[in-house]
């Protein structure tokens, strides 16, 4: 299974000959099925990339993202991004000095992403993974931040993104979230999240500091900008 996520990160398409390699008949038909859906949600966001540029990717850094960490006076740390699409944020956040490592599950977005930072002149370690499954990072990050994934992965793997969110973290770890807000009308836009969903889910381990409605960057044709949620954590002591 390691073998073939690793191999995922540079080929999807490699995935079969890879597992066949190193698997029994039977063993691999299991290896198949317990893939596909991750396939599919890869495949998924990866054709996002290919069909053009996505809204989301605006090629501006997050405004939100600026405020909040100016206002908290968050210092640069190691953070993790998690859904980081083509590394705009994650690239600014290693020029104000963070220490960053960033994963998308599509392989196109991490694709690009590399390609800005080699040309911006900036280290950033991009992964290609899925967030709700990561590979050990090594210690525990002490910033993360979310901009348009966890209200996504919330929908059918809500419980595996929070623990996953649970480990990585260090004590004390500041989080920035920002997640579309199901007090939006206009429809189509981001998945949105309840106020009690949020306190819910990502008040388990983290005590929301801050929660304020926002809206994001990204501009409709009539130049209506969709209701977020702005969410700033801190890592609550364990019990
Ligand atoms: C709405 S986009 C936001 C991208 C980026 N944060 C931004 O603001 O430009 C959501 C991103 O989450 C990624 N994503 C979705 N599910 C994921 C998962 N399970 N693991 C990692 N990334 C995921 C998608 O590929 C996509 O790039």
């Amino acid at each position: 299974m390691a073998i073939a996520r690793s191999i995922i990160a540079d080929s999807p398409l490699m995935v079969n000959r890879v597992i066949g390699r190193y698997m029994n008949p039977i063993a691999l038909c299991v290896e198949r099925l317990s893939l596909m859906p991750d396939l599919a949600e890869l495949e998924h966001w990866d054709s996002r990339y290919r069909e053009g540029r996505p809204p989301w990717d605006t090629g501006r850094v997050s405004a939100e993202l600026q405020r909040r960490l100016a206002q908290f006076e968050i210092p640069p740390c190691r953070a993790i991004e998690f859904g980081c699409g083509t590394g705009t944020n994650a690239i600014w956040l290693a020029q104000q000095g963070f220490d960053v490592v960033a994963a998308d599950l599509s392989p196109l977005a991490i694709q690009q992403a590399r390609k800005k930072a080699e040309q911006a002149g900036v280290a950033v370690l991009f992964l290609q993974a899925d967030v709700t499954e990561l590979p050990d990072l090594g210690p525990p990050f002490d910033f993360f931040f979310d901009r348009g994934c966890y209200h996504a992965v919330r929908r059918s793997k809500a419980e595996e993104f929070l623990q996953q969110l649970d480990r990585v973290t260090s004590p004390d770890a500041w989080g920035i979230v920002l997640t579309g807000n199901s007090r939006e009308s206009r429809q189509p836009g981001p998945p949105t999240v309840s106020e009690d969903e949020l306190r819910r889910e990502l008040g388990r381990s983290f005590e929301l500091v801050s929660l304020e409605e926002f809206r994001f960057d990204q501009e409709e044709p009539d130049g209506h900008r969709h209701l977020g949620w702005s969410c700033v954590l801190r890592k609550k002591p364990r019990r």
